[in-house]
């Protein structure tokens, strides 16, 4: 264990997670982190431009009312049924102290978003993580047991792999004394949204992103959604930790992005599109592709090892995702890019294959 004389010992014992690489020094191509391969909509950018850099002077808004307004509208809830903050994963970090910390452990899959234990380790969390089957499907049947909460993500990272409402209706219904979150960061390439279930289940969370589908992964915005007692939590956390998360350019130009809706609805359907040219090229070249919701595939080579493609797409100038984790040494998530990003990796992996 690293140890400083300074450090408290649980500092000392967390296991930070490790995000993507974000290499400065070169330009790759970056299918590594599941950005949007398109810029945001031109709408953000006229914002942007004509920013009244007075408004800096002042603190923003800590209720982000008109933000949070617009997103309500936009999901068809009430402004006290939105929690935003810096980031889903500052929304997450919130979410699980405000509700996870129970008696019980909380459950979410062996194979998940890998900041989900760093959590429990940082707020001294237990929990347990029923196994995906053999195909990466999660098993609601495995949710079953006493547990002091629930999180999924929905479709699920880095499979890609989505639950239809059914199933998840199931979950909410079968633990009505647990909050369950479901973390929708890839929701909008495939899925089902669990939104149209918040009237009906107290204990429901779902968390949504501006970082993959609106293209603003460097503004860092991440919101929440359920009924207001469960904001009402989320808001207590945050008005003890940082009152202003959202700064007032962030709500100029999240605002922009929610108004144009036609570019959104065209970026998405894009990398709907690009996604399944990929995944049949991919299929060609002799790889498996798990069924994908999401901007990205999860994938796995007949005979080559996913640490060597890893290395080699690397060393060609192409970044994606290799997990050295148990039962997924053998697979690559590789993020959706542009046409000519794709076109890119598919003759790099000719390449690597002769
Ligand atoms: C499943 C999942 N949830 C949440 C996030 C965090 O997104 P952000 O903090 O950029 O909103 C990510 C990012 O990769 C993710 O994969």
């Amino acid at each position: 264990m690293i140890m400083n004389r300074y450090w408290s010992q649980q500092i000392a014992a967390l296991d930070p997670y490790i995000p993507g690489e974000q290499p400065q020094d070169q330009q790759y191509i970056k299918l590594n982190t599941n950005e949007n391969p398109f810029p945001p909509s031109p709408a953000v950018a006229d914002v942007l431009r004509d920013f009244e850099i007075e408004r800096l002077r002042r603190y923003p808004d800590p209720e982000s009312t008109d933000l949070i307004k617009s997103l309500a509208a936009y999901q068809g809830l009430e402004s006290s049924q939105v929690f935003v903050g810096n980031g889903s994963d500052e929304v997450l970090a919130h979410a699980f102290q405000a509700f996870f910390r129970q008696d019980y452990p909380i459950l979410f899959p062996d194979i998940s978003y890998s900041f989900y234990p760093v959590y429990c380790k940082l707020f001294q969390i237990e929990y347990h993580q029923p196994a995906l089957d053999q195909e990466f499907c999660i098993n609601i049947q495995d949710y079953a047991s006493a547990n002091g909460g629930i999180i999924i993500p929905n479709p699920n990272a880095p499979t890609g792999i989505a639950l239809v409402t059914g199933a998840i209706r199931e979950l909410l219904a079968d633990n009505p004394e647990s909050v369950v979150i479901i973390d929708e960061a890839y929701v909008d390439y495939g899925a089902e949204s669990a939104v149209t279930l918040i009237p009906e289940f107290p204990n429901l969370l779902v968390v949504q992103t501006f970082s993959k589908s609106r293209g603003l992964a460097g503004l860092r915005l991440g919101y929440a959604l359920g009924q207001e007692n469960l904001v009402e939590a989320l808001q207590r956390v945050k008005n003890s930790f940082n009152s202003y998360p959202v700064d007032s350019l962030t709500s100029a130009l999240a605002l922009a992005s929610i108004a144009d809706e036609d570019y959104f609805q065209q970026c998405r359907s894009q990398v709907i599109a690009s996604r399944e040219r990929l995944r049949t090229e991919l299929q060609q070249l002799g790889f498996e592709v798990f069924p994908s919701s999401s901007n990205f595939v999860f994938v796995r080579h007949a005979n080559t090892a996913a640490e060597t493609l890893y290395n080699e797409l690397k060393s060609a100038g192409i970044l994606v995702r290799y997990f050295k984790q148990a039962r997924i040494d053998n697979c690559l998530r590789i993020s959706v890019g542009s046409d000519p990003e794709c076109d890119a990796l598919i003759g790099a992996l000719k390449d690597i294959l002769r």
